[in-house]
């Protein structure tokens, strides 16, 4: 049965992070994966988290199992999170995930039945996964213009006028924030544009959303993200508790499905719960669990804010040192763009062979398409970083 078979290709993301684990040189940079380390090179378990811990092992009472589709109030507090007041809990269905992964591959199983043959419209470029998953589906998906590697910032009139041409119950894939992998957003003005374009031509927007608060700010970050909910009937966001709440292992994960009205929500509601029946019948809690803990306890809350607003202000601090220090080996302002960009990523504009270079001749791992993470950045290696990226790309 298993002699004849061929594995897949490696996760372009995942193989970064193996090829620089088995690297043995000792100054070698890591700006692949997407995860969060601070000055000191380390993924904190954060304050709140801990203390959400503690409090959990002290006062859970059983491990019995929670619903299909997960503990209705870790719904409430990521929806309020995420929605605020915006659109009437009555038309929001939920579902608890194995992370942000696992949400994005219900939400698609999920469009695949009730919409069989819709196209997925995804941004060029998106988080690779996006497409693989799809693939596996075998769901149909169509790339849009999305970035402009001449500004380094979103082509939004490129991506407005292929997504103009998109039919009645086609699904458009849109980053909540933080763009994965080019760091460039639309503005609220855009997203609002966007939400009358979606109205108009009869198409669902699916939002991924797996950075909140590592851009401007918890609100700041979804602003765009309510204004297109609040103008459109029907909706899928796709959310991560990995980055924000740093519960990488502990996969939390949600899909919310904004509905035409409570009995579609019903309906919705119930078909997503034999989703998860389906694929592993009840989706994990502890993580759920920690989360629902620090939101609905303003001590928990206040520390987990300040916190994350220390991780953005790292990020953001790393990315204008870079700049800086790019300019100053470049003697140019061709990476200014980096600047203008939210969260973790950007891309520097490197062709795969400069990515090799990179490597090979200076230590410096990032994804293949020139994605680099930020938060690999401590004070001490931006000034090397920069030496290499301008050696290479100079
Ligand atoms: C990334 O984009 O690097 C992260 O989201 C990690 C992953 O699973 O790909």
């Amino acid at each position: 049965m298993f002699e004849t078979h061929i594995p897949p290709e490696p996760d372009k993301i995942l193989r970064v992070m193996a090829e620089f684990a088995a690297d043995p040189r000792p100054d070698k940079i890591d700006l692949g994966v997407g995860v969060y380390r601070s000055e000191a090179g380390t993924t904190p378990v954060l304050r709140a988290v801990k203390a959400a811990e503690a409090r959990l092992l002290d006062e859970q009472t059983t491990k019995g199992y929670v619903g299909l589709a997960g503990d209705p109030h870790f719904h409430a507090a990521m929806r309020t999170l995420v929605l605020g007041n915006t659109v009437p809990a009555d038309r929001i269905a939920a579902l608890a995930t194995p992370g942000g992964t696992g949400a994005v591959r219900q939400a698609f199983e999920l469009i695949r039945l009730v919409r069989p043959g819709a196209v997925v419209h995804t941004s060029a470029p998106t988080w690779p996964n996006h497409e693989s998953i799809l693939d596996t589906l075998k769901m149909p998906w169509r790339p849009y213009r999305y970035y402009d590697p001449a500004t380094g910032g979103a082509d939004a009139e490129g991506m407005m006028a292929d997504l103009d041409a998109v039919a009645e119950g086609d699904v458009v894939l849109l980053h909540g924030c933080c763009h994965n992998p080019t760091g460039a957003d639309l503005s609220v003005s855009q997203w609002v544009e966007l939400a009358d374009l979606l109205a108009r031509r009869g198409a669902v927007p699916m939002i991924d959303l797996a950075y909140q608060g590592f851009g401007m700010g918890l609100d700041a970050d979804v602003e765009g993200l309510r204004a297109l909910a609040q103008r459109l009937p029907e909706a899928l966001i796709t959310l991560s508790g990995s980055k924000n709440f740093g519960l990488y292992r502990d996969r939390v994960g949600l899909v919310l499905a904004l509905c035409d009205g409570p009995t579609v929500r019903d309906a919705i509601q119930g078909r997503l719960a034999w989703l998860n029946r389906q694929t592993y019948a009840f989706p994990p809690d502890h993580g759920a669990a920690v989360v629902t803990t620090i939101l609905g306890d303003a001590g928990l809350r206040g520390d987990w804010e300040a916190e994350l607003g220390d991780m953005r202000s790292r990020i953001l601090s790393m990315r204008q040192s870079l700049a800086v220090q790019l300019r100053s080996e470049t003697g140019s302002e061709r990476f200014d763009f980096l600047t203008a960009h939210q969260g973790m990523f950007s891309r520097i504009g490197a062709t795969p062979e400069q990515v090799l270079q990179l490597r090979e001749q200076h230590a410096v791992y990032m994804v293949g398409d020139g994605r680099i993470n930020m938060a690999g950045l401590t004070p001490g290696i931006v000034a090397p970083s920069a030496r290499a990226i301008a050696a290479v790309l100079g």
